[in-house]
């Protein structure tokens, strides 16, 4: 462990200065101003060392103005107090002094836009508001959309909360794979995919008097298909209301959308955030975040701290090596909480971090692009952003769909150092350098609609009877590439005929909550007689890639168990592997603790399995059994998936269609291997263009399930001479 005399004075060397600031660190001293030391100089700047070399440097650039004078940082037990009444927050709130005003404009017009800073309360006021003036009498409903599972669940609970009922009673929510609502539900918080879905059995919705498209300015793409649609149903449902919330961004084009609707602007409350740059580029910005939370930490005054990173995995390396770096300077720095915040994080751990940091303490609260504006953390005065976004990106052109590690736009840079600002004066720390916030970022983030597939929408709206998809009122329109080829995907997975109209069984894959690839698979189940084990993969695929555990400490273990479960044939087989393993230890937590499964990700493939056999009926598919014959289920994987398939060339795999260079990622049970053909679930480019899920497939697969789509000379293997007539043969025996 390092020792006090570790920490050296950065010009001197010598431990005499920085230890005593250290000791006022630990002791909590408000005295230590950033960038003290560097007084005379222009620009104030900090270094610490806390171990060997790691330290960075930072230079204060840019004040993003706040309206407030800067004020001193409430004390955490004042923040307490004003935590005594419920109540009392509530009328706090930005948003509260405009109640009569805001519900006047409401009545007033059917469609109204309503812009204000994150945190004043439009989330879980507004909807409150609605309901104790009547809107939810006669049964009716309103609805409040979310662009995501965590805040539709979080902003819920805190509702029910302030309402003083159980959640799930008059609120709740409802997000794909989980429905916390009963009959009594009024106040509906759900993501922007399942009012989507509402479409489907009330198109109309008419049993909601209210729909607020919460979030707007995320421009997911649920969110934009949600605009054309609700503005078409306003139009024949007088009555409707029709709010459109957003951060302050981008208003005025939702208002032009909505036929010049009017614009509420919420007046902000915020306060200055000085914004440093590190002075160079950081080569490792998980490190250099660790580093830079740990020098916030022991040289800054009181506040909390919110670093932005891109996912899951990101977040739990940077949880991890944050710990560890404090239980290794035990007791020479004050507590450090670190809680994390993503998607899947199981609510209680969730709740966490709206818990009040205890006195002396700090918490640091790691989050994805949620923290950005669905959630308003308590306490935040550092802001920790190395710029990056986990962000989809569509080639039309090929088809293939990525997820990557992106820089973000200078808009949501701009958010995210607002954070810092809620409730004092704060900083914003930038892992990246001014040049590159002016040279490199983009000014805004590309709506989500023009860079992802479109295939399921299509689908949905297809099932809505909309069929002139070019002149449908996009807020900005997808690129006619992409959408074409959703539909020309459609077509090849038979849910619609050559005249571009929904096919009987296209109706059935859009009952299904999940993509058409997936739907098309679960549908040939019933063709190879293997829906048992199908409906396993499908769960499993859906709770993706956090199905194993792999603590530092044991990772040879751990890497031994998830070898153990592999089964010749690829991934696929894999998850089903381990699903049956686990279903016959009886749903075991411990059998999961001893095989390095993660429980949290198995219970809910179990739940989201469920949900899918109960729906099984609906779409006239019966429960069978492959009997362990698993060509069966890679045959009906195959079918679904035949989109996503890649062939061994001399250079390497390439996928079928585009000859793209693809590889095996390396936690594939197939990595070693080198089949001839492969089937992937999807491409995720890191420092390569990678295939996760992979499943071994044989090339005359293609031809039987999708003949109209392969031909058999494409699939000629140069290696194999008497292959063409194979699959010639194949052929013929379809017909
Ligand atoms: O939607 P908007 O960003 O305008 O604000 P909000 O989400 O309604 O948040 C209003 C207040 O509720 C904030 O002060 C949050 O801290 C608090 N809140 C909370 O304590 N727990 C939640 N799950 C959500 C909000
Ligand atoms: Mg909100």
């Amino acid at each position: 462990p390092a020792r006090a005399a570790d920490i050296v004075d950065e010009e001197s060397g010598a431990p005499g200065e920085e230890q005593r600031r250290w000791e006022e660190a630990r002791l909590g001293a408000a005295s230590l101003k950033f960038g003290a030391r560097d007084a005379a100089a222009q620009e104030p700047k900090y270094q610490l060392v806390l171990e060997e070399d790691e330290t960075i440097e930072f230079v204060r650039a840019t004040q993003l103005q706040g309206d407030e004078e800067p004020s001193s940082i409430p004390s955490l037990s004042a923040q307490d107090q004003q935590k005594e009444s419920i109540q009392a927050v509530r009328r706090s709130l930005p948003v509260f002094p405009f109640r009569e005003e805001l519900l006047a404009a409401i009545a007033n017009h059917q469609v109204l836009i309503i812009e204000g800073e994150t945190g004043s309360g439009k989330t879980t006021q507004i909807p409150q508001y609605l309901f104790e003036e009547g809107y939810t009498k006669k049964g009716m409903k309103i609805a409040c959309t979310q662009p995501r599972r965590v805040a539709a669940m979080s902003v819920a609970a805190r509702v029910a909360r302030e309402m003083g009922v159980k959640l799930g009673n008059e609120v709740g929510y409802s997000i794909r794979f989980e429905d916390c609502t009963s009959e009594r539900t009024v106040l509906r918080y759900m993501t922007d995919g399942m009012l989507l879905r509402e479409f489907l059995s009330e198109p109309d919705l008419a049993s909601y008097s209210v729909v607020m498209v919460d979030e707007a300015h995320e421009r997911t793409l649920h969110t934009d298909i949600l605009f054309g649609l609700i503005k078409d149903v306003a139009r024949f449902r007088p009555e409707l209301k029709v709010l459109v919330a957003s951060a302050t961004l981008d208003t005025a084009r939702f208002s032009t959308f909505f036929d010049d609707a009017p614009v509420f602007r919420i007046p902000g409350r915020r306060f200055p955030v000085d914004i440093f740059y590190t002075k160079a580029p950081e080569a490792d910005y998980l490190e250099a975040c660790v580093v830079s939370v740990l020098q916030i930490h022991v040289t800054q005054p009181p506040g909390d701290i919110l670093v932005f990173l891109t996912g899951q995995e990101e977040i739990e390396a940077a949880c991890e090596m944050l710990q560890d770096r404090c239980r290794r300077l035990g007791s020479k720095i004050r507590e450090l909480l670190v809680l994390p915040i993503y998607a899947n994080l199981p609510s209680d751990m969730q709740a966490r971090i709206f818990q009040p940091t205890p006195p002396g303490a700090r918490k640091v609260v790691v989050a994805t692009n949620i923290a950005e504006t669905s959630l308003t953390i308590e306490g935040i005065i550092y802001v920790l952003d190395p710029g990056f976004c986990k962000q989809k990106s569509y080639n039309p052109r090929t088809g293939m769909e990525s997820l990557t590690v992106t820089p973000c736009s200078k808009a949501s840079a701009n958010q995210r150092a607002g954070r810092a600002g809620r409730v004092a004066a704060g900083k914003c720390f930038r892992l990246y350098t001014a040049w590159a916030y002016q040279h490199e970022l983009e000014e805004t983030t590309v709506p989500e609609i023009q860079r992802t597939s479109l295939g399921n929408v299509v689908l949905l709206l297809k099932s809505l009877g909309i069929h002139d998809l070019m002149h449908f009122d996009f807020l900005d329109p997808p690129p006619y590439e992409t959408l074409l080829l959703a539909l020309e995907q459609l077509y090849a997975l038979g849910a619609l005929n050559h005249l571009g109209e929904l096919t009987t069984s296209g109706r059935k894959m859009a009952e299904l909550p999940v993509d058409p690839m997936l739907s098309k698979m679960i549908l040939a189940s019933e063709k190879y007689s293997c829906s048992e084990e199908i409906l396993t993969v499908a769960a499993m695929l859906s709770v993706n890639n956090s199905i194993f555990y792999r603590p530092k400490d044991k990772v040879v273990h751990a890497d031994n168990a998830r070898v153990n479960f592999f089964l010749p044939g690829g991934d696929h087989l894999v998850l089903l592997n381990v699903y049956t393993q686990w279903a016959e230890s009886g749903y075991s937590s411990q059998w999961c603790y001893e095989n390095f499964v993660q429980f949290r990700s198995m219970r809910r493939a179990r739940d989201v399995r469920e949900q899918l056999e109960g729906l099984l009926e609906r779409v006239e598919v019966g429960l069978s059994s492959c009997q362990g014959d698993y060509i069966r289920v890679r045959k009906a994987i195959t079918a679904g998936y035949f989109y996503h398939t890649a062939r061994l060339t001399r250079s390497g795999y390439r996928t079928v269609k585009q000859q793209q260079t693809v590889f095996v990622h390396p936690n594939s049970s197939l990595f070693e291997q080198q089949p001839r053909w492969l089937l992937y679930h999807e491409l995720v480019l890191t420092t390569k263009e990678f295939m996760r899920q992979v499943l071994e497939i044989e090339s005359s697969w293609l031809l039987e399930v999708a003949p109209h789509y392969y031909k058999a000379k494409e699939l000629e293997d140069p290696h194999a001479k008497k292959m063409p007539k194979k699959i010639g043969k194949t052929r013929e025996e379809l017909g």
